[in-house]
């Protein structure tokens, strides 16, 4: 059986990069990365966009498809043995994790905002980390949908998920996380 999960941190409005995409440090919190690397040693497949390589010690141990346009559907990622380059208009996330030979188990999906809401159908849970201290005005946000009166709380609704208790990471940075499921 297959499970499709989201993993972010967003700042308090709601951003996950800065307005040149990259993440500030604001939003970076050693406890969810923690949270964050110890999830995504136990899925089968990490998938994201390329420019969003969680990096660490043990990222090149995982299965990861890399959704790029510079191909036509799929080919190996000469600079990451156990990635296989991944775009989804020749495709499908089958074929593609076939063609990576993962196992049955948990995709996780890490980002940026266009894989975000690109999988937004596809959900079954969504980690959504929030770093309440941070701002990032004219950043970029979790999805695309996001703006002034759509929050991702609304969008995750919108798209059929429902939120679980908010968990404290670290309370002397304000760092929580809510866990959305479908
Ligand atoms: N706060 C967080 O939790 C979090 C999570 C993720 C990322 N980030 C940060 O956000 C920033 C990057 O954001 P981003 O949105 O630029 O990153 P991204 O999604 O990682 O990379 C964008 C690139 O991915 C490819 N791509 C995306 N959607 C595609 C699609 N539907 N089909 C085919 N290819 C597709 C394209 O590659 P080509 O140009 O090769 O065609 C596109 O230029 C980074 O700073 C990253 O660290 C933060």
């Amino acid at each position: 059986m297959r499970r499709i999960e989201g993993y972010v941190i967003v700042s308090s409005d709601d951003m996950i990069a800065d307005e040149s995409g990259e993440m500030p440090a604001s939003i970076r919190n050693a406890a969810d990365q923690k949270f964050f690397q110890a999830a995504l040693d136990r899925v089968a497949v990490v998938v994201h966009g390329r420019h969003s390589h969680e990096g660490g010690p043990r990222a090149a141990r995982r299965k990861r498809l890399i959704l790029t346009r510079q191909i036509a559907a799929l080919a190996p990622d000469s600079s990451h043995p156990n990635a296989m380059l991944w775009n989804p208009a020749g495709a499908t996330l089958d074929e593609a994790i076939k063609a990576l030979g993962a196992a049955d188990g948990t995709v996780a999906v890490i980002g940026g905002t266009e894989v975000f809401s690109m999988f937004l159908p596809l959900y079954d849970g969504f980690h959504l980390s929030r770093a309440a201290r941070a701002r990032i005005p004219g950043g970029r946000p979790v999805f695309a949908e996001i703006g002034p009166n759509v929050t991702p709380d609304d969008v995750l609704t919108r798209h059929g998920l429902k939120p679980g208790k908010r968990r404290e990471l670290d309370a002397d940075a304000a760092v929580t996380v809510v866990t959305w499921e479908r």
